[in-house]
């Protein structure tokens, strides 16, 4: 049976290294999964996404960002996540509509109602059974970001942003607690990895008989 499982959370939660542990360890159990990322995932997707994140680009609109992510959305959709659910497989996704909501909605405060319904449109409803939040306070984020050395247009937002971005992820957890769970990501990889694989095995459909 088909699963598809999300990662989200602020910047710096350490998402994309748990998404492909936790993809690793699925594909060594023998499991059908894939693993896409937000904004990207297919050839346009990944063009958007340069677009989306270089620096040269300081003056697009928050309206114009939503617009780019959800036509990075809806390709990602079509092409990669419904048809590998229709045959069964599972699909980890490193960010999905979510993060609109907590970004350009609570970030950004653009309206909510109006987000939802453009996001929706993008994925066809498609929805994720299960979305894990890696949670952690914007400072530690931005902090573990900056030791990176990432730098793109996306990074340029200031703390109050994120905070909001935080706070929103939170409120979005709260208000759908069958589908979300919160992790605290100042733990250490290896022991949020195991937490995660077992809330993943938990939500498997256990064998007949
Ligand atoms: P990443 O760091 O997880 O690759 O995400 C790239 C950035 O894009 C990150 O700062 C979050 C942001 N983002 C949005 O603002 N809205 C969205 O819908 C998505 C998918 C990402």
């Amino acid at each position: 049976m088909s699963l598809f499982i999300t990662f989200e959370g602020p910047d710096g939660g350490g998402k994309t290294t748990q998404a492909h542990r936790l993809v690793d360890h699925l594909q060594s159990q023998g499991h059908e999964v894939l693993l896409t990322r937000e904004p990207g995932g297919t050839a346009i997707g990944e063009q958007i996404r340069r677009v989306l994140t270089d620096l040269s680009n300081t003056p697009m609109h928050p309206r114009t960002e939503i617009l780019l992510f959800s036509a990075s959305r809806a390709q990602l959709v079509h092409e990669v996540i419904r048809p590998h659910l229709q045959s069964g497989g599972t699909v980890v996704s490193d960010r999905f509509f979510d993060a609109t909501l907590a970004y350009q909605g609570y970030g950004h405060r653009l309206d909510l109602a109006a987000l939802r319904s453009i996001t929706t449109f993008a994925t066809g409803g498609l929805i994720p059974d299960l979305t894990l939040l890696l949670d952690l306070p914007a400072e530690e984020g931005l902090m573990r970001r900056k030791k990176h050395g990432v730098s793109s247009r996306l990074d340029a937002y200031n703390l109050e942003f994120h905070q909001r971005v935080r706070n929103g992820y939170l409120e979005l957890a709260a208000a759908e607690p069958g589908r979300w769970i919160v992790l605290d990501a100042s733990k250490d990889a290896g022991a949020l990895e195991s937490e995660v694989r077992k809330l993943v095995e938990s939500r498997r459909p256990k064998p007949a008989g």
